[in-house]
């Protein structure tokens, strides 16, 4: 899918009903589920807004956000400019389906609902696993597999419908990680039908 649809979405990006909760829960989940000491280097990669990671200020030391949308890319360097986001905070044009890894590293790689956009899924780990320092975490939150209606509204949507959970673990492990753990997070509500949402997590050995 084109990053026209994110670009056009990106100013009423957080004052989308629920949205601004759904993320709350994903960033409590992922706290809940790692033990951050408070010092971790965190790259959210697909960040949109940066909502995620508003939610995990209180639990890592710094904060790279990168999406490959223009638009959200402009709403995230607002919030830096305006204190929503420390000040220092990195926001990246990057896209891992196209681009190399950038050459430095971080402690946690999240990603929220970004996947299910990407079509070469195994090539985007890849970039995590090359992003994370040894013994860091990588959290990924994402619909489980669906009937389409998620995206229904998308006349261009090509993504993935969800992802069967033993699947993507699958995909995790062959990426190199270990400690791969999937557990329900939380759901999404649209037009009246809940999404479940899951939490994978796993560790660069
Ligand atoms: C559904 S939004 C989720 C935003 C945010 N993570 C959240 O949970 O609110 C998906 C985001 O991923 C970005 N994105 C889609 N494909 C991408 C790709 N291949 N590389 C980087 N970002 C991508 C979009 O621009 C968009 O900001």
């Amino acid at each position: 899918m084109a990053d026209d649809h994110f670009d056009a979405s990106a100013d009423t990006w957080d004052l989308e009903p629920g949205k601004a909760e759904e993320s709350r829960r994903v960033a409590d989940a992922i706290a809940a589920r790692l033990a951050l000491g408070g010092r971790e280097r965190l790259l959210e990669y697909g960040a949109g807004t940066g909502l995620v990671s508003q939610g995990l200020l209180p639990h890592v030391a710094g904060v790279t956000l990168a999406d490959s949308s223009e638009g959200m890319r402009r709403v995230a360097r607002g919030k830096v400019a305006a204190g929503a986001l420390p000040a220092g905070t990195r926001v990246w044009d990057l896209d891992l389906e196209t681009a190399e890894a950038p050459g430095e590293r971080f402690d946690l790689v999240v990603a929220s609902l970004v996947l299910h956009h990407v079509h070469d899924v195994p090539r985007v780990l890849a970039g995590f696993h090359g992003l994370l320092d040894a013994g860091g975490h990588v959290a990924i939150a994402d619909l489980d597999t669906e009937d389409g209606r998620f995206h229904a509204h998308l006349h261009d949507f090509d993504g993935h419908p969800g992802f069967d959970r033993a699947r993507l673990a699958r995909w995790l492990e062959e990426a190199g990680f270990e400690e791969v753990a999937v557990e329900d997070c939380t759901s999404i509500d649209k037009d009246g039908t809940d999404f479940p949402v899951f939490l994978a997590t796993a560790r660069r050995p």
